[in-house]
């Protein structure tokens, strides 16, 4: 990550911002200087006040086990059950708050979710209707190469979009489909059908604001299966792809390369992410807490 000018929050604890080109906004800051094992409540108000300005925060270097991540995790609020695996597993150490998101299968048994293809663009559980507000991810294995993620800044989309294009998206509505999870794998208990709106999901409005912040940013969620409510499903195809070639451009867009020790820990209201493929033979291992929402995303 570059850096720009960082700010001190006390101590030896700073926070260092991305450094986009000029007049292109990206999500991002590195919090140095901190253990995540041993904050205090003046050190969390810190983290909590750049994790809303920045969107996405990096802590390198950790030493975390899962009680430690599930224990920095609860500071932001009440802690999901992570969902069932593919597998039907659901529980990695008796824990029920970790998602372990790997390729690894030991004894013939997959040990984590996802695989390692790609994870296209997505929102997480944005099919709720109070999707959860932040989701963390921490590094215990990567890859020598490729399962690099990426964050979009949500917010920089909105402000950005050309005016035509804003007129049209004001006042809609997406439905947010349920059907398949980020890997492509249809969710347990759901029987897939191609017709957005006969699928499981929940309508969102496409212009949120930020309950938070008060920022306003675009709200699109998983690009497969959504639909705009009213819309035939060609004119509601053909705006959504308008919207998310210019919302996913390069210029909003942070990519993590993964070092073991990473701690990664988004908003997951006003950004997205997606996964770069990688080695099948290859190891990545990541253990991942998702923090509640409290109240539906609101325009
Ligand atoms: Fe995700």
């Amino acid at each position: 990550m570059s850096s720009q000018k960082a700010q001190l929050i006390d101590g030896s604890v700073a926070v260092v911002p991305r450094r986009g080109a000029p007049g292109a906004p990206r999500p991002g800051a590195e919090i140095t200087g901190v253990d995540l094992r041993a904050i205090d409540d003046a050190a969390f108000a810190a983290i909590h006040r750049a994790w809303i300005d920045h969107q996405v925060l990096l802590f390198r270097d950790q030493h975390l086990t899962d009680h430690d991540l599930i224990a920095f995790s609860r500071r932001f609020g009440d802690l999901d059950h992570a969902p069932i695996q593919e597998n039907g597993q659901s529980i990695a150490n008796g824990m029920p708050e970790i998602y372990v998101v790997s390729n690894v299968i030991e004894n013939g048994v997959a040990i984590g979710s996802l695989g390692h293809g790609e994870a296209v663009w997505h929102t997480d559980m944005s099919y709720l209707s109070a999707p959860p507000k932040a989701s963390m991810l921490y590094a215990l294995e990567v890859p020598p190469a490729g399962g690099d993620t990426s964050f979009v800044d949500m917010y920089a989309a909105f402000e950005a979009l050309p005016d035509a294009l804003r007129r049209r998206a004001m006042g809609l509505r997406v439905k947010h489909d349920g059907t398949y999870n980020s890997g492509g794998y249809v969710r347990l208990g759901v029987t897939p059908t191609d017709d957005p709106r006969e699928a499981p999901g929940t309508l969102h409005p496409l212009i949120c604001t930020h309950p938070e912040s008060g920022r306003r940013m675009l709200y699109l969620g998983r690009r497969k299966m959504a639909w705009l409510e009213g819309f035939g499903l060609a004119e509601s195809d053909a705006l959504l792809d308008e919207i998310w070639s210019f919302a996913t451009q390069k210029k909003f867009v942070w990519t993590h390369q993964w070092r073991v020790g990473d701690l990664v820990l988004w908003d997951n209201r006003c950004t997205m992410h997606r996964r770069d493929p990688f080695d099948a033979n290859t190891r990545r291992v990541m253990h991942r807490t998702q923090v509640k929402g409290s109240a539906p995303p609101m325009a």
